[in-house]
């Protein structure tokens, strides 16, 4: 199994639940994000929303997330216009293609590679509470207006990570915006940890979402680009790798703890120091169970890259 296909696999344990009807997931919406998500979303939306600053779901795929906040907005009694922003580059690439046919849902609609007439088809009964934005994150400028909540499933590599913190975070508002993290406690993402670390002054946790790798911050002071313009995550010292996974740890309930672990072992194979890797994982025993596989796939990975390794070396 390449990582290709573990990286689908890990997302397989929400999609188990996210294509039922049910009473987290009334509208039986596809999505890779699971029903405590969607819950929370709603909620948020419908009850803790102030509607000072705009919702912002990045990464919205085929609107799972989306219909969750603007349901939520709809419930809103304070919100006098219910609007949600939905990011996506809607390119139906491999990976989105590969876990469609696993599921065998009905063919997507797509057209000339892109996936937004799922998403248009999906969404369409919230369609004038959504306003579409098909953009590649890596280039996105946001309208500088302010943000409430941003919702983020989509920092699939670090200089993604850099690029949608750059352009988003000045726009939280202090003591009163949130950022969702939806990969938070997904193996690969490492660089989140990273990110959050280097900004653990401006954030507080405020929510760690059952069952799911979501953690919820709440924006404690206003961004400078100087807290933004760090150094490349790939040449962070390895001491700052240990605090930042100390720091997550700290930070995130048991349930999610093998996780962060194994996403501090993906951190050092991201960065090719396999033996850094090798001592994490031998810190959690041998039968430890994890979200979404993390775990194994994060063993197998590194198992890959060390014959690799010796292939290369002999
Ligand atoms: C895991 S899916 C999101 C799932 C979704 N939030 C849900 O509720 O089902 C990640 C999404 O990020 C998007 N994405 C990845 N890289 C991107 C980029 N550079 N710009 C815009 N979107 C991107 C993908 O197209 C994909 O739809």
């Amino acid at each position: 199994m390449n990582l290709f296909q573990r990286l689908f696999r890990s997302k397989q344990r929400t999609d188990a639940v996210s294509t039922q009807f049910g009473p987290g997931n009334p509208n039986g919406v596809i999505g890779m994000i699971v029903d405590q998500e969607r819950a929370w979303f709603r909620s948020y939306a419908a009850n803790t929303y102030t509607g000072t600053g705009a919702v912002v779901d990045l990464g919205c795929f085929v609107g799972s997330s989306t219909i969750a906040l603007a349901e939520g907005l709809l419930a809103n009694g304070k919100v006098a216009s219910p609007q949600v922003h939905a990011y996506d580059r809607f390119v139906w690439d491999d990976f989105l293609k590969a876990w469609w046919e696993e599921k065998a849902f009905p063919p997507a609609r797509v057209i000339d590679g892109s996936v937004l007439p799922e998403f248009l088809h999906r969404t369409s009964r919230w369609k004038d509470y959504i306003v579409v934005h098909q953009e590649d994150l890596n280039l996105t400028r946001w309208n500088r207006a302010p943000i409430e909540f941003l919702l983020i499933d989509a920092m699939k590599s670090a200089e993604l990570a850099q690029a949608i913190a750059r352009a988003f975070y000045p726009y939280l508002m202090p003591g009163v915006s949130y950022v969702a993290h939806q990969d938070f406690a997904h193996f690969f993402t490492s660089w989140i940890h990273l990110l959050q670390f280097r900004l653990r002054d401006c954030f507080e946790v405020v929510a760690d979402v059952p069952n799911s790798s979501t953690v919820v911050f709440r924006c404690l002071r206003r961004l400078t680009a100087d807290d933004l313009n760090s150094v490349p995550f790939s040449s962070t010292p390895s001491s700052e790798i240990k605090e930042a996974f100390a720091y997550s740890l700290g930070v995130v309930s048991e349930d999610k703890q093998t996780n962060i672990i194994a996403a501090k072992a993906m951190a050092y194979i991201h960065r090719g120091e396999l033996e850094q890797a090798q001592q994490t994982l031998r810190t959690i025993p041998a039968d430890t169970r994890s979200l979404g596989r993390g775990l194994e796939n994060v063993r197998a990975i590194l198992a890959e890259r060390m014959q690799q390794a010796v292939k290369q070396g002999g």
